[in-house]
C-alpha cells in the first residue's frame, strides 16, 4: 500500500505496432519501463504502467488483405501475441489497451473538438500516389524507384539510402508501387492539418525548461525544428484507410500518429474506469499533479516533444514529466540481421533461454542516456553466469543447505559489517534506478556481492561443515550472514529480477515487499528446501536461438510472420477405415461427463526439443491474458518446433498437473493420431479464434 505522501507516477512505454512480433529490441524499452515501475513500487511510491497496441494505419490495412482476413482479426490476434510475448519477459501493465477502443475514439474526439475551437484545424490538397491496382493511397514506404537525384535505383519513396537526397515520393524516376507492381498515379485529396506554429512559444519553452528533457534532446529539437517556424502537421488520411472516420470530415481517417499517443490517454481511461479512479486525477494539471513519464526510442523524439506536448497543452491536459528516450540494440555490434540471424523474436528467446538473463543483460548495460546497446552474446553468456550465477545465486547455494533444519542463527551474527556497508549503498543504489542508469546500480550491487562472496570464501562453511558439532554454531552464522547478504542483493535486484525475489522470498523471509527490507537482516527466520534458483547459460543455447532465428527468417523473409494458425495438409495415402477399425467408438458418456474436461484454444509461444525424450517437445502455450502453461506434448519427429511458435492447438486445460522426469506438464495438447496414417496431427481452430475460448 503506498504511503499517503508517495508520488503517484503514471508510467508509458510506446505502443507497439498490431503488425509485427516483439523482438529483442523491443524489449529494451518494455524492460527499462518495467524495472523503473517495479523500482518505484518497492519503494513505496504509486505507480502504474500502461500501454496499448498501435492497430491503425495502412501497413495493417494491407497487410490483413494479404492474410485474407479482417483488420480486426489480425489485430486480435496480434495483440494475444503480444502479451504472450510480454508475459514471458515478466514485462507487467497494469492495463494493456488498444488504439481501437471506443475508449480511444472518444479521446480523439473531445482532443480534435479542442484543436478545432482553439481554430488549429486547417484544410488543403495533397498530391500523393495512390495504387490504382491496390485501390489505395501509398505510404512513402510503399512506393520504390530511382532516386532523382543521383539515379540510384530502387530507392524508397522519401529518401535516397545512396546520396542522402531526401525528396518526395512523386519525384521518384519510374516508380513502382511494392504492393501490387503498378505504376502509381498522382493524385490530389484533402488533408487536415494542424497548424501548430501557434503553439511555437509554448514548445520553446516547454522543451527548454519544463525539465521533461535532457538538455543535449532540447538542443537537438531547437537545431532542428524550433529554430524555423513548424510546418503544419498533416493529421488525416483520404478513405480507404483503417482507423478512425473523422466525425465532422467523413471520408476522411484520422492518421495513424494522431491516435496512437492518445492510446496513452485511453488505456488510463480504462484502467482508471476498472478501478474506480478518476481520469481528471492523472491527466489534469492540478494542485497535487501526478507525474508522467514515457519511455520511448530516439526515432520517435519529433512525435513525443512536438506534436504531443502541443496536442496535451491545445486540450487543456497535464504536460509529460519526464520523456525518457533511449537508443536501439544492435546485435553483436550490427543490425539485427535476418540473413545473420540475429534478428531475434522474443518468443525464440523465450523457446531457448532464461527471461531473468536478459533483463539482467539489458539492466546492466542502460545507463539511462539515449546512446544504442549492443547485445554481444558471448558478453551476455558471461555476465549472466559470472555475476547472476556466480556471485548472486551462489550466495545462497553455498549456504542454505545448513540452515534447512536450524533456520537462521537467533542473533545476527558478526560479519564484519558487510550487511551495513550494503545497506548504505542504498542511496547510491536507489538514485541510480532513479535517473534510470541501472548499468550503474548493477555495478554497485555486483560490488556488495563481491564482498559477500569474499567472507564466504574467507569462512570456508563446507569445512566448518566437516568439522563436526563443535563447528556447529559457527556454521549457522557464517550461513546466517551469507544468506542475509543473498537477500539484501535480492532486494536490490528486485525490480530487474523478479522472479529471483519471489524464489529469494521463498527460501527465507518471505515475499520481498519493500526497499526497507535491504536495510535489517533477518534472524531466528526459517529456511525453505533449496532449489536451484538460475542455471548458467550456456553456448548450446544461444546456437539454437541463432539457428531458430535463421529458420524463421527463411520461413518469413519479408518479415510476414504468421500470427494465425495454419492446418497441416493431411498425409497422402492413408486409409480412412482404418483408424474406426483399429479403435472402435467409446461407450456414451453424458453431456456432464463432457462438460469436465475444459478444453480451451491456446497458442504455442515456445516449442523446444527435450534431448533426453524420444517422443517429447516441451511446448509453452497461453491461454490468453496472462494464463501461460507449460506441456510436454508426445509430438516430436512430427512437428518441428519452430514451426509451431505462433499456432493456435486445443488443450485439455483442467487436467491434473503432472511431474515428469522433464518438469512439470501443466495440461495436454490434443492431438489425432491412429491406424491408416503414421502421424500425430494437432488440432486447430478456424481462423478468427482467440486463445482461452473453451470449445463446447
Ligand atoms: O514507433 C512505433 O512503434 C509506434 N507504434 C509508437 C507509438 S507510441 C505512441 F505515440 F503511441
Ligand atoms: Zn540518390
Amino acid at each position: 500500500m503506498a504511503a499517503p505522501s508517495a508520488r503517484r507516477i503514471l508510467v508509458t512505454s510506446a505502443l507497439p505496432y498490431a503488425n509485427g512480433h516483439i523482438h529483442l529490441g523491443h524489449l529494451v524499452e518494455y524492460i527499462q519501463t518495467d524495472i523503473f515501475v517495479r523500482f518505484q513500487r518497492l519503494r513505496g511510491n504509486r505507480a502504474i504502467y500502461l500501454c496499448a497496441d498501435d492497430t491503425h494505419g495502412t501497413a495493417i490495412m494491407i497487410r490483413a488483405r494479404a492474410e485474407g482476413r479482417s483488420e480486426r482479426e489480425l489485430i486480435a490476434a496480434m495483440r494475444e501475441a503480444h502479451l504472450a510475448d510480454f508475459a514471458g519477459f515478466q514485462v507487467e501493465f497494469d492495463h494493456y489497451g488498444s488504439t481501437d477502443s471506443d475508449a480511444n475514439r472518444t479521446l480523439c474526439g473531445e482532443i480534435w473538438r479542442a484543436l478545432r475551437d482553439r481554430g488549429l484545424v486547417v484544410s488543403r490538397p495533397v498530391e500523393q500516389l495512390f495504387d490504382p491496382r491496390a485501390g489505395v493511397f501509398l505510404a512513402d514506404r510503399f512506393v520504390r524507384g530511382g532516386c532523382p537525384k543521383c539515379g540510384a535505383a530502387d530507392q524508397y519513396g522519401d529518401s535516397c539510402e545512396r546520396c542522402g537526397a531526401t525528396y518526395s515520393p512523386a519525384d521518384l524516376v519510374h516508380p513502382t508501387s511494392t504492393l501490387s507492381g503498378a505504376t502509381p498515379e498522382v493524385r490530389s485529396a484533402e488533408h487536415l492539418f494542424v497548424t501548430i506554429e501557434s503553439l511555437h512559444g509554448f514548445l520553446d519553452r516547454w522543451t527548454r525548461e519544463s525539465g521533461a528533457l535532457d538538455a543535449r534532446v532540447a538542443n537537438y529539437l531547437a537545431g532542428h525544428f524550433l529554430g524555423d517556424p513548424l510546418r503544419d502537421w498533416d493529421v488525416s488520411r483520404p478513405a480507404p484507410y483503417f482507423g478512425f472516420e473523422i466525425p465532422d470530415a467523413p471520408g476522411h481517417f484520422w492518421y495513424v500518429w494522431f491516435d496512437a499517443p492518445i492510446g496513452y490517454l485511453a488505456a488510463t481511461a480504462e484502467w482508471c474506469a476498472r478501478h474506480g479512479e478518476s481520469f481528471d486525477a492523472w491527466w489534469r494539471p492540478g494542485a497535487t499533479p501526478a507525474e508522467i513519464h514515457h519511455f520511448i526510442g530516439k526515432d520517435i523524439t519529433y512525435f513525443h516533444t512536438l506534436f504531443w506536448p502541443a496536442m496535451l497543452e491545445a486540450a487543456g491536459l497535464a504536460l509529460p514529466t519526464k520523456v525518457r528516450i533511449h537508443g536501439f540494440l544492435t546485435v553483436d555490434g550490427q543490425k539485427m540481421s535476418k540473413s545473420r540471424g540475429t534478428f531475434l523474436l522474443a518468443r525464440t528467446y523465450l523457446a531457448h533461454l532464461d527471461p531473468a538473463a536478459l533483463r539482467y543483460y539489458y539492466a546492466s548495460k542502460l545507463s539511462g542516456g539515449i546512446d544504442d546497446i549492443d547485445l554481444n552474446l558471448e558478453e551476455f553468456a558471461a555476465k549472466v553466469n559470472a555475476d547472476l550465477v556466480g556471485k548472486v545465486v551462489n550466495l545462497a547455494s553455498r549456504t542454505a543447505r545448513w540452515l534447512e533444519s536450524t533456520g537462521l542463527s537467533a542473533a545476527y551474527p558478526d560479519d564484519g559489517g558487510l550487511f551495513t556497508r550494503a545497506a548504505a549503498d542504498s542511496v547510491e543504489i536507489a538514485a541510480a534506478y532513479e535517473a534510470c542508469d541501472f548499468a550503474r546500480a548493477m555495478r554497485a550491487i555486483m560490488l556488495a556481492a563481491d564482498r559477500a562472496n569474499a567472507y564466504v570464501d574467507a569462512e570456508q562453511p563446507w569445512k566448518l561443515a566437516k568439522a563436526g558439532p563443535e563447528a556447529a554454531q559457527k556454521l549457522q552464522d557464517v550461513a546466517t550472514v551469507s544468506l542475509n547478504l543473498f537477500r539484501q542483493l535480492a532486494v536490490y535486484l528486485a525490480p530487474v529480477l523478479p522472479k529471483l525475489a519471489a524464489d529469494a522470498g521463498g527460501l527465507v523471509g518471505g515475499p520481498i515487499r519493500s526497499w526497507e527490507e535491504s536495510q535489517t537482516p533477518l534472524v531466528g527466520r526459517a529456511v525453505g528446501p533449496f532449489s536451484p534458483l538460475m542455471q548458467r547459460v550456456d553456448a548450446r543455447q544461444i546456437e539454437a536461438l541463432l539457428a531458430a532465428s535463421r529458420a524463421e527468417a527463411e520461413a518469413h523473409p519479408q518479415g510476414g510472420h504468421a500470427v494465425d494458425t495454419t492446418t497441416p495438409s493431411p498425409a497422402a495415402g492413408g486409409d480412412p477405415g482404418a483408424a474406426l477399425a483399429a479403435e472402435p467408438l467409446a461407450t456414451t458418456c453424458t453431456i456432464d461427463d463432457f462438460a469436465k474436461v475444459d478444453l480451451r484454444v491456446a497458442r504455442i509461444i515456445a516449442a523446444e526439443e527435450v534431448p533426453e525424450a524420444k517422443k517429447l517437445l516441451k511446448l509453452t502455450v497461453s491461454l490468453g491474458g496472462d494464463t501461460i502453461r507449460t506441456v510436454f506434448a508426445g509430438i516430436k519427429g512430427f512437428h518441428e518446433p519452430t514451426a509451431l511458435v505462433g499456432r493456435l492447438v486445443v488443450v485439455v486445460a483442467n487436467l491434473a498437473p503432472r511431474q515428469m522426469k522433464f518438469g512439470l506438464s501443466e495440461g495436454m495438447v490434443v492431438a489425432a493420431s491412429g491406424a491408416g496414417a503414421e502421424g500425430v496431427y494437432l488440432l486447430s481452430p478456424d481462423a478468427g479464434a482467440l486463445p482461452g475460448m473453451r470449445l463446447h
